[in-house]
This record gives structure tokens, C-alpha cells and sequence, in this order.
């Protein structure tokens, strides 16, 4: 038995949500590029759950669904205000996802229609306790969802307690249809390892969050910002990114396993950037992130991934950088619970080997004689 460091190009499971062949990212055989475009995440997130894009009425449906899902319960968000103020916004979210199943009496039934609702129920209820988490670290009440909103209207709109702009929607809404699903990422195989044991979808959910708080995955993207705030203006980018580079240091927001020749998503995320940098008159971090990359990928041949403009976006949104990775499990929690879906399909615990190199033949000796 020999093992691969980082199980690179081990194909632990066959899956039909979504592939990445040659770089190109597909979700249940849709071009990303044509997703990214055309379709609204609510559509998106119905696409992985179901296999097929909705027609009107079935979207219809979704959205009553989300509608109604979308409050959490009073207790919660007490409990919620008990939280240390200045805690990480992702661990906050995984205890709150964890605390959230005490609040579903269906929370163990593995009945396939309520596996589902309960997806439905996690999708609505994710944006509205991320919300919540930044007014009250904020000391403001949480605004209540309101009904007849995209998922990207109602989450910026309980973030600010004020209608958003059409611009600023557009923008999530499409970010939230890049970061959707990918294939056996990091949280994704984490949330299927979970419940492969057939623990619940809670559980699941919550070992993924806890997956995608890692900076090498999603927490990427808080930490490209943190990156951007420490380098301060352009005249800075050169001397930064070249010591880190010469100390061989690891740039955030850059370099994917799965993509060598630059990740599909970037690039709407970049332009995303550009375009927002130009509306709001100010292209300061824009500027920067484009000259880091030319440095980056110049000398690396390393290209951004989805979490490198993502920062430079959200920033120009108005939104904090402690909101960055939540906003990525908002999305993600649609891919995830998909594939917790189609784990219980064919089920087979995931238990893998490890290869033994500790030593061997050891006698015990009593302690006394140690
Ligand atoms: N900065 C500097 N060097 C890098 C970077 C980087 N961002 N990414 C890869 N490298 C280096 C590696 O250290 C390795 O060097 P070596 O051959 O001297 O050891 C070489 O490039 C090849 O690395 P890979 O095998 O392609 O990387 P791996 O698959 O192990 O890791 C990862 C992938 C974690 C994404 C890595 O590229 C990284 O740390 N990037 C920065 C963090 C990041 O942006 N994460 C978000 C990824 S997207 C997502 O999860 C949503």
C-alpha cells in the first residue's frame, strides 16, 4: 500500500452533479460559462439538487419553499448573541449550523422527500443566519427575511436592513452561481465522509463548513483581502509580492490542483472587479489585484483562482471580509447538500488505508521503568 500525498488524482467515487474535464467546469452537464450568464442561482442550486433545470411553476415552488424556510427560530439567534463578539465569522456559522439541527424534529429522518426538504430548509436558512452573525457582531438587531426576494436580494437586504441596489445583486447573484458546486472539493468530500456513515445532513453540513474555513480552500478569499489591506496601495504590490515570491511563500488566491491553465471562474470575477472598480469611480484594489497577478502568474505561472478577485468584489459590494468564506458556504451549501443527496443514493461508508510508516515491534515497558 503507498499512499498519495493530498489523495491527488484519486477517483474516490463516480458523481453526476458536476466535472471538471480539461478545465472545463460543468454542473450536470451545463457549461459554467452559459450558467454564469444566463441562469439565477435559485435555478442553479434546483439544477443540482433535482438533475434538471426547472420549468416556471417548479421555480415557483422553490422559491415558496425558500420563502417560507427563510426565518430561523428566536432561539437561535439568542443563542447566537451569546457568541464571543470578536470570534471567526466561519466558526460561528458551523456552531450555529450544529445548534441549528436541536431546532428540526426531522433532523435523523433519512426518508429521501425529507432529505430533501431539509436541503431546501438549509439553503434558505444559511443566508439568513450569516446576516444575522454580522449585525449582531455589529450590536444591531438581525433583520427579518422578507419574502418574494432572490437569495441574493434578501441576504444583502438583512445585511444592510435597506433595499439593495440592482447592481450589487446582479454581481452576488452571479458570484453565488460560480462558487455553486466542484466536483469533490475539500468541504464537499468532507460533508459526504460524514454522512456516508449515514449520520444526518446537519452533520454533514457542519464538517463541510468546517472544511471550507480552511485558507488553503474557501477562507482563501478573506485572506487575499487581509493580503490587499497589508500591501496598502499600488506603489507597495512590487516589493510585497516579489519578497514573498523569492521567500517562496504561498500567494492566496492562487493556484488550484485541479486547473494548471487558470480556473473558468475567475475570470467572470475579475471582470466583475473591473466593472464595479469603474462604477464606483475607484479602482484602487483592482489595480492591485491585476498587478499581482502579472507578477504571480509572470513569474510562477501560478493563475488566480475563484477566490482571488472575489476579495476586490465583495469589498466594493460593502461587504466585510470577515463575510467572504460565509458568503461562499451560502452558495456552496447548494452543492453540498446535492452531494450528500446522491451519497445516500448508493451508499458505502468512505474508509480508506493508511500507509504504515511508525515503527514496529515495539515491547511494552512499565512505566515505571520508562
Ligand atoms: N503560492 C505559491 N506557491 C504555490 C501556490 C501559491 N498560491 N499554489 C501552489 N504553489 C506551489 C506549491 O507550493 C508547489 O510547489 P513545489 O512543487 O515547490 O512544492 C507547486 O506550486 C504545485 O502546487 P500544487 O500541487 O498545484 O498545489 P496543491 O494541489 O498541493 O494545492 C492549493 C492547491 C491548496 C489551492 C494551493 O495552490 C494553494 O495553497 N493556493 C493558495 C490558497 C488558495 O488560494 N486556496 C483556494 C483554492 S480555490 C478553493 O478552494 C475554493
Amino acid at each position: 500500500m503507498t499512499a498519495t500525498k493530498g489523495l491527488e488524482g484519486i477517483v474516490a467515487a463516480t458523481s453526476s452533479i458536476s466535472s471538471i474535464v480539461d478545465g472545463v467546469l460543468t454542473y450536470r452537464g451545463y457549461d459554467i460559462n452559459d450558467l454564469a450568464l444566463h441562469a439565477s442561482f435559485e435555478e442553479v442550486a434546483y439544477l443540482l439538487w433535482f438533475g434538471k433545470l426547472p420549468n416556471v411553476q417548479e421555480l415557483y415552488d422553490l422559491k415558496q419553499d425558500l420563502d417560507t424556510f427563510a426565518p430561523i427560530p428566536q432561539t437561535l439567534i439568542e443563542q447566537m448573541k451569546l457568541y464571543p463578539k470578536d470570534t471567526n465569522t466561519m466558526a460561528a456559522l458551523r456552531t450555529a449550523i450544529s445548534a441549528l439541527a436541536l431546532y428540526d424534529e426531522e433532523a435523523d429522518d433519512m426518508n429521501r422527500t425529507i432529505n430533501e426538504k431539509k436541503a431546501i430548509k438549509l439553503q434558505a436558512q444559511l443566508p439568513t443566519i450569516v446576516a444575522a452573525l454580522s449585525r449582531i457582531r455589529q450590536g444591531k438587531e438581525p433583520v427579518q427575511p422578507q419574502k418574494g426576494l432572490s437569495i441574493a436580494e434578501n441576504f444583502l437586504f438583512m445585511l444592510r436592513g435597506e433595499q439593495p441596489d440592482e447592481t450589487s445583486i446582479k454581481a452576488l447573484d452571479q458570484a453565488l452561481v460560480l462558487h455553486a458546486d466542484h466536483e469533490f472539493n475539500a468541504s464537499t468530500f468532507a460533508g459526504r465522509v460524514t454522512v456516508a456513515t449515514l449520520s444526518d445532513i446537519y452533520s454533514g453540513v457542519t464538517s463541510a463548513i468546517g472544511a471550507l474555513k480552511g485558507p488553503l480552500h474557501g477562507g482563501a478569499n478573506e485572506a487575499v483581502m487581509r493580503m490587499l489591506e497589508k500591501i496598502g496601495g499600488i506603489d507597495q504590490v512590487e516589493s510585497y509580492i516579489q519578497d514573498k515570491l523569492n521567500k517562496r511563500e504561498i500567494i492566496m488566491g492562487f493556484g488550484h490542483r485541479v486547473y494548471k491553465n487558470g480556473d473558468p471562474r475567475a475570470k467572470y470575477l475579475q471582470t466583475m472587479s473591473r466593472e464595479l472598480s469603474e462604477m464606483k469611480g475607484n479602482s484602487d484594489l483592482y489595480e492591485m489585484s491585476v498587478k499581482i497577478e502579472e507578477m504571480v502568474t509572470g513569474q510562477k505561472g501560478l493563475k488566480p483562482n475563484v477566490d482571488f478577485y472575489s476579495a476586490s468584489v465583495y469589498t466594493q459590494l460593502g461587504i466585510e471580509s470577515e463575510l467572504f468564506t460565509p458568503i461562499f458556504a451560502i452558495s456552496r451549501v447548494s452543492g453540498w447538500t446535492a452531494h450528500i443527496l446522491e451519497q445516500w443514493e448508493s451508499n458505502r461508508i468512505i474508509r480508506p488505508r493508511a500507509e504504515y510508516i511508525g515503527l514496529h515491534d515495539q515491547k511494552y515497558i512499565s512505566i515505571e521503568l520508562r
